[in-house]
């Protein structure tokens, strides 16, 4: 059983809404609100702080939606389990070696599908060929090379309308989310609806670049969009991370249409395994819609390189922010990628990944015991098995008992959604070797919920 915290804050008298939040984030990341206590009422740290209870409500409200605390209908807000470990600052002295035997994690390719022998080639021949040029600063957008590659693959396999002039070149969709949320805020937009559920860190980095988050609802059909009130969203439309459902046609052209910007996480859209393919959303609208890409999934996400192709009014204000964010993907690493791209290897490892995981996919829904349906179209790196919510909070303890590293869809939600819960499945994470092992423990574990 988890405790109630020690409400100690680094409180001053006088402050508001905004160092009550930043009070509370310290205390989680320095371990004193530790993961699955319960915190203060609102009524009690309200008084306490000598503040209106609707500020501490608010700032409740706000904590939940960046990953800090989760809050239920009817049960006491508790300092997240899965976000909170993952904001903690890292502890002096921990452990180097693998908390866990096994791993089911999603949003992790096989990192012993890297293609090593196709990048070091393409590495050989970029070294051999690329003018000296190459090894200055460059172009603050990223390589012209890869923005002119990456546009022809991203319009026949994606069917984006990709601009070289219109994109940039940034480390993994991260540091997109930091970049878009300091250049939508540049022109006047500071909140960002995500959907709920969805991953933790990617809200909690855009909070950290100074938007307000908030959730809205995902069913069956995708986002629900007619809860949208927010300037700008972010979602995953192919495949919804973690729910795994497509959005439906009707709702992609509201969405659209809906007059927010829209950023289109296409993390895994090469990997579709039913062969219905659907494309990208940013096709309907490229004023409206950011297309967001990154190499995390098809190749590795070691090499920290991502795309953005961006309406024509943000080029400006994205390069500008990607420029003080001081970070910058190395440009051999991009020129390495454009090569792979060119020369073929990129597809032909994206059809033998593909291949891989889509075995995967099928023998671990196989292997499910009847009566267990996985939720979601046939995709991706992960799937969500559904469990009622009282299943579903058994499981951190089981899989640490059996020394599985796995998530469930309540920690990555914002506000308490369908009420179903479930296990999420990450099928791409373990090496070939590990994956049949894993599967066996997480069937034993499931045995035992
Ligand atoms: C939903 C989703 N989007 C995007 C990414 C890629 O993130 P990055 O490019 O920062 O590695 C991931 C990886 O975990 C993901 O799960």
């Amino acid at each position: 059983m988890s405790g109630s915290v020690d409400a100690h804050l680094d409180w001053s008298p006088g402050g508001g809404r905004y160092e009550l939040a930043k009070a509370i984030r310290a205390a989680i990341r320095d371990g004193r609100w530790r993961p699955g206590d319960v915190v203060p009422s609102t009524r009690a740290l309200a008084r306490d702080l000598g503040l209106a209870r609707g500020t501490v409500t608010k700032v409740y409200t706000d904590l939940a939606a960046e990953g800090y605390l989760r809050t239920g209908q009817g049960a006491p807000t508790r300092v997240a389990t899965a976000g909170a470990e993952a904001l903690a600052a890292p502890r002096p002295g921990g452990r180097a070696e693998p908390a866990h035997r096994w791993t089911l994690m999603p949003g992790r390719p096989d990192p012993s599908l890297f293609p090593r022998e196709q990048w070091l080639a393409a590495t050989r021949r970029v070294l051999q060929h690329t003018p000296t040029e190459s090894f200055g600063y460059g172009d603050p957008r990223g390589s012209l090379v890869l923005r002119t590659t990456l546009s022809a693959y991203l319009g026949r396999s994606r069917g984006v309308l990709a601009d070289p002039a219109r994109m940039v070149i940034c480390a993994g969709f991260s540091h997109a989310l930091t970049v878009l949320g300091r250049a939508l805020g540049d022109i006047g937009i500071t909140e960002t609806a995500f959907e709920d559920p969805s991953v933790v860190r990617f809200r909690s980095l855009a909070a950290a670049a100074g938007q307000r988050v908030v959730g809205v609802p995902v069913d069956g059909l995708g986002l629900r969009v007619s809860s949208l009130a927010s300037p700008a969203v972010v979602v995953t439309p192919a495949h919804q991370s973690p729910l795994g459902v497509t959005m439906a046609p009707a709702r992609r052209t509201a969405l659209a249409r809906s007059g927010a910007v829209v950023v289109e996480d296409d993390y895994d859209g090469e990997f579709r395994f039913d062969r219905q393919q659907v494309g990208a959303l940013q096709a309907l609208n490229p004023e409206k819609v950011i297309y967001a890409g990154s190499a995390s999934k098809t190749l590795s996400p070691s090499l920290r390189l991502g795309w953005l192709v961006l309406p024509r009014s943000l080029v400006d204000p994205v390069v500008a922010a990607l420029s003080l964010s001081g970070a910058r993907p190395p440009t051999l690493d991009q020129l390495t990628l454009a090569d792979l791209i060119s020369s073929g290897g990129y597809d032909r490892h994206v059809r033998r990944a593909r291949l891989e995981y889509r075995g995967r996919r099928d023998r671990l829904v196989a292997a499910l015991p009847s009566g267990l349906t996985p939720r979601g179209i046939s995709a991706g790196l992960h799937l969500v098995i559904p469990l009622s919510a009282a299943v579903e909070a058994a499981v951190p303890v089981a899989a640490r008992r059996h020394s599985l590293e796995i998530a469930t869809v309540g920690s990555q939600r914002i506000g308490v959604g369908d009420g179903v819960g479930g296990v999420i499945v990450g099928y791409g994470a373990p090496p070939k070797h590990a994956f049949a092992p894993a599967v066996e423990v997480l069937l034993a574990m499931l045995r035992g919920l």
